[in-house]
Order: structure tokens, then C-alpha cells, then sequence
């Protein structure tokens, strides 16, 4: 158990703040789409997917659902293990490489679901790696004092920009969301070391091409598919498995441990052979590493808090462990986080799991009152500041 800093302490002078996990949640779809699904859909078999990847099956969502209101699942999930309540949060960041829109970010319009009415938002894009720099860029703000809490969430919803016909991408890609709360103490811990690194001269490999100011949605993007994932998979294969296990070592050693002091290593979850040749590299036996590629496929910036989320419901994560959260990804990008775990305990009281419901439902009816109010202002404003230029004229 750890004191969390007050609101008003949080620009302290000469207060040495680290930032550390206080809550967890994930949220995915409850469409399953197996490989035997796929069979059905493309030239392939469940043995080539398995041998191949790891994947059994993923998740899909469905009309209604989105990268939106799978972040904000997640985001509830992970708050309701805090004392925070949703108009505490300072800052929410959402990594994701398919957002809602281009913009608003999807940041905003989970801040709108979940009520974070005193939260600056924004999205975080650099593809599978997003998560790791999302999470270092709160903490760093969290140690500046400039924060005491901040919402971190990967998101994604893939099946959205994949090529169903494309045997190569189709069968990797999985939905779903999870969330990290990190909040301010003076109890060391928590994010200790970030690597963060990227080689844009390989961002053809793992591209959606059209659909940006580069190359404009238009019939002809439409028709060559141009605005689906396009990857070159060997080469992204070779570039993950010379990082994976660079980037951990890196990560470890600017924390000031060794490798036999990480008691769990959560990679990105893009290949199990990705995992095991990393596994190899660091001479670290798999039951080290997390894994649930075979249920979720490949959810990108998602698949580390999922992961996270999951390990700490199993019990795999433990306060006073060591992590290492690794990712690679588009851009390229790549990069390496570790974490100490220092979970504050607490007890999640009926009366405030009903208060939390409350809330929830506040949000929406908040959201929907502002819009009609900005309706209304809209509509009078927009009468008298035309009768005024009408006056002018
Ligand atoms: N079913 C059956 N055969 C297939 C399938 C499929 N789903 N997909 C490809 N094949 C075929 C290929 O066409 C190829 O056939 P060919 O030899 O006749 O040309 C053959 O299988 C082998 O192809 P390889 O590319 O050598 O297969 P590999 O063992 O490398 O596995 C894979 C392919 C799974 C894509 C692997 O390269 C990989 O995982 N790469 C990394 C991909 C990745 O991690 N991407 C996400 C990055 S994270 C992000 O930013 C979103």
C-alpha cells in the first residue's frame, strides 16, 4: 500500500514523484472469429495460421461497436480500480493506429463517454509500439509535477482496415481495448526506464496507404484497396526479431536491472515464433513471457494493457515485481518500457461500484445536454450575429 499524492501537491518543490500503475482494465468484442472461420473466407488452414502465428482466434466487432466505445469499456474497467472518479482524471491518451476519425481524436470522444470533464485528451500514433510511448509520455508528465493521474489507453478495432480477401493480413488481425491509470507518489516505483526508437525509412512494410493528405480517398484508392493494411510480413518479421530482444536489454539495463531481476516480459502480441526467437535471444525461458496471441490475434497498440490486464487477474503480476513491456510496429517504431509494480490495494465498496454506475450514466446524459445546449446557442447566436451584419451592412 502507498500514499498517492493530493491534487494540491502536486507541483512540490524538490518532491522526487514517480508515476505508478494504479488501475487496469480491458474490454474486447464478443465476437469470436476462429481460424476455421477463415477457411471459409481465404485460401488457408487452421494448421498454417497456428504453426505459423499462434492465433486460434481473435476477436471482431460489430455494427455500433468502434475503437470509441472499446476504449471507454476498458477505461471504466481500469478506473473502477482506483479511488478516482472520472472528473479526477488529468489526462487521457489513447494510442491507437485506427482511430474513430482522422479527427476529433478518439481521445476526446472517450473523454465525453466516460465524463472526464477536467481531462486534456489526445491520440498517440506510432502503430503496435503506440502503448509503450503513451505510457512513458504520461509518466513523464506525471514526474514533471505537471499531472498526478493520467488514463492510458491502446485501442483498436483492425477488422476496420483489413483486407478480408488478403490472406497475408487477414488472418493476424484481432480487436479490442485496454487501459492503464497511472497516478503520482513519492514511493519510487513504477515506470522506471523508457526506449523509445523508430526508422521511418521502413514505413512502406506495414502501411495503410490512402486515406491521409498523401494520397486522398478516391474511387481508384477504393477499388485497389488502398485504404486497407498492406504489409510486406517477412520483412517486418526480420526487423521485429533483431529489436524485440535489443530493445529489452536496453530498457532493462536504464532501469539498473539485470534480466534475471524481470519476473515478466508482456510483448507486443504479433507472432508467437516473434516472441519465442526474442525468448531465445535473451536466453530467458517462455513461461517469463505473457501470452495470449492465441485468443486475441494481433490488436496492435491494444495488446499490452490487454495483456497486462490479463496477467494481473491471473495473478502472474505481483506488487514488487519487475516488467517489460516490449513493442515493434509501423513507422517503424519500436521501443521498450520497464515497470516496477507497486499496487496500492484496495476494496471496491457495493456502495461505490453503484456510484460508479450512477456516473456512467451521468456522463451520457451530460454529453447529451451539452449537445443540445450547443444546438440552442448555435441557433440564437447564430440569429443575432446575423441581424447584427445585417445592421452593419
Ligand atoms: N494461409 C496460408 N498461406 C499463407 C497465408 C495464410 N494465411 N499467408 C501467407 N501465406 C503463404 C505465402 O503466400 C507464402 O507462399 P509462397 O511461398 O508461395 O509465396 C507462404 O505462405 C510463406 O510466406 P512467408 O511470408 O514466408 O511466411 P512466414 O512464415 O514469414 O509467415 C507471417 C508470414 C505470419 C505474416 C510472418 O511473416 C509474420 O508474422 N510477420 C510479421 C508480421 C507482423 O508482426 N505484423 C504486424 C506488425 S505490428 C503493427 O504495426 C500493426
Amino acid at each position: 500500500m502507498f500514499d498517492l499524492l493530493p491534487r494540491h501537491d502536486q507541483r512540490q518543490v524538490g518532491v522526487t514523484l514517480h508515476a505508478h500503475v494504479t488501475g487496469w482494465g480491458m474490454a474486447v468484442p464478443e465476437r469470436v472469429l476462429t481460424n476455421a472461420e477463415l477457411e471459409q473466407m481465404v485460401d488457408t488452414t487452421d494448421e498454417w495460421i497456428v504453426t505459423r502465428t499462434g492465433i486460434r482466434e481473435r476477436r471482431v466487432v460489430k455494427e455500433g461497436e468502434s475503437t470509441a466505445t472499446l476504449a471507454a469499456r476498458a477505461a471504466r474497467r481500469a478506473l473502477a480500480n482506483t479511488d478516482l472518479a472520472p472528473r479526477d482524471i488529468n489526462l487521457i491518451i489513447v494510442a491507437t493506429a485506427s482511430p474513430e476519425h482522422l479527427f476529433p481524436a478518439t481521445a476526446c470522444i472517450v473523454q465525453d463517454m466516460i465524463g472526464a470533464t477536467n481531462a486534456g485528451a489526445f491520440d498517440l500514433s506510432a502503430a503496435c509500439t503506440g502503448f509503450i510511448i503513451a505510457l512513458n509520455m504520461a509518466a513523464q508528465a506525471i514526474r514533471s509535477g505537471s499531472i498526478t493521474n493520467a488514463l492510458v489507453i491502446g485501442a483498436e478495432t483492425l477488422s476496420r482496415l483489413v483486407n478480408w480477401e488478403d490472406r497475408n493480413t487477414c488472418v493476424l488481425f484481432g480487436d479490442g481495448a485496454g487501459a492503464l491509470v497511472l497516478e503520482a507518489s513519492e514511493r519510487p516505483g513504477g515506470v522506471l526506464s523508457c526506449v523509445m526508437r523508430s526508422d521511418g525509412s521502413g514505413g512502406e512494410l506495414l502501411s495503410v496507404p490512402a486515406g491521409g493528405s498523401h494520397m486522398p480517398t478516391s474511387l481508384e484508392t477504393v477499388h485497389r484497396r488502398l485504404h486497407t493494411i498492406h504489409m510486406n510480413g517477412r520483412e517486418v518479421f526480420r526487423f521485429a526479431t533483431r529489436v524485440m530482444a535489443s530493445a529489452t536489454r536496453e530498457a532493462t539495463a536504464q532501469a539498473g536491472l539485470s534480466l534475471e531481476q524481470i519476473d515478466l516480459i508482456v510483448p507486443h502480441q504479433a507472432n508467437l515464433r516473434i516472441i519465442e526467437s526474442a525468448a531465445r535471444s535473451l536466453h530467458l525461458p517462455m513461461e517469463r513471457f505473457m501470452i495470449n496471441i492465441d485468443r486475441y490475434g494481433n490488436t496492435s497498440s491494444a495488446s499490452i494493457p490487454i495483456a497486462i490486464a490479463e496477467a494481473v487477474e491471473h495473478g502472474r503480476v505481483r506488487p514488487g515485481d519487475h516488467l517489460i513491456l516490449v513493442a515493434f510496429g509501423g513507422g517503424l517504431t519500436w521501443g521498450a518500457l520497464a515497470l516496477e509494480w507497486v499496487e496500492p490495494e484496495r476494496r471496491i465498496s457495493i456502495a461505490r461500484s453503484k456510484r460508479r454506475r450512477a456516473l456512467a450514466f451521468l456522463a451520457r446524459v451530460r454529453s447529451l445536454i451539452r449537445r443540445i445546449l450547443r444546438k440552442l446557442e448555435g441557433l440564437i447566436w447564430g440569429a443575432s450575429s446575423s441581424a447584427a451584419a445585417e445592421k452593419d451592412l
